[in-house]
């Protein structure tokens, strides 16, 4: 397995978005060098803007869909957990929460499948608190790259590739948010989106389609919107 984390990371005031030139090309670069060395690779993509990142990944290796995933939402997931967690002073074990779309401002926390012991945070709290909480985990990027001020978050998405790679490794079959090439599911084609997929012994093994309301669908396709801008961002760079 190699994870890659390459990269340059975003300052104070910066997007995720705002790395793709300078990413892109560091991306190709170790992307081909893995082929050379490690044919047989399982890649996780950690580098930002996470799911363009996927797409360049996925093109320049040639491997299959299922040795491509994106690592961002279980650490979004993990943000939201937390918040969930302190919120309702409850252990953060307790908590599970989902977190789908794109990494990046338009990511789609699902409340209803968020959960503490298998009861929705939709019968724990109020929907303003709700939405504050959604809105803070949207952003939770962004806060931790204010407080550190010379660099991006480490701890939580470094914890987040480990819980990948060991699911893998021991293939336990976990079923995890991450980013995985879509043709066809959730209504998006030829896209990298965070879903939940079966992470085991051969990468991706299954991606797991959810009913999702209308409301919530709307807002995976705009979510797809975004990274679908960013995918033609690159096509413009090639
Ligand atoms: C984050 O959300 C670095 O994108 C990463 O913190």
């Amino acid at each position: 397995m190699v994870i890659i984390t390459a990269g340059i990371p975003r300052k104070p005031g910066m997007s995720r978005d705002d790395l793709i030139n300078t990413n892109a090309g560091i991306m190709k670069n170790v992307t081909q060098e893995i082929v050379k060395y490690s044919p047989k690779a399982i890649l996780i993509i950690v580098s930002n803007p996470l799911d363009a990142m996927c797409h360049v990944a996925f093109e320049t290796s040639g491997f299959p869909k299922s040795r491509v995933i994106g690592m961002a939402g279980v650490l979004d997931s993990a943000r939201f957990r937390s918040f969930i967690a302190m919120e309702l002073n409850v252990s953060v074990e307790s908590t599970h929460a989902f977190v789908l779309g794109g990494h990046g401002d338009t990511m789609v926390p699902l409340p209803r499948y968020s959960t503490v012991a298998g009861i929705p945070i939709t019968e724990l709290m109020s929907q303003e608190r709700i939405d504050a909480l959604v809105d803070r985990t949207r952003n939770g990027g962004a806060e931790i790259v204010k407080l550190l001020k010379t660099g991006s978050a480490y701890y939580a998405p470094s914890a987040a590739a480990v819980e990948m790679t060991e699911s893998i490794l021991k293939d336990k079959k976990k079923i995890l948010p991450c980013a995985a090439y879509l043709e066809g599911e959730y209504g998006c084609n030829k896209l990298f989106m965070g879903v939940p997929v079966k992470l085991g012994a051969n990468g991706i093994e299954e991606v797991i389609e959810i009913k999702l309301t209308d409301t919530e669908q709307a807002a995976l396709a705009h979510s797809a919107d975004a990274v679908q801008e960013l995918k033609d961002v690159l096509k413009k760079l090639a």
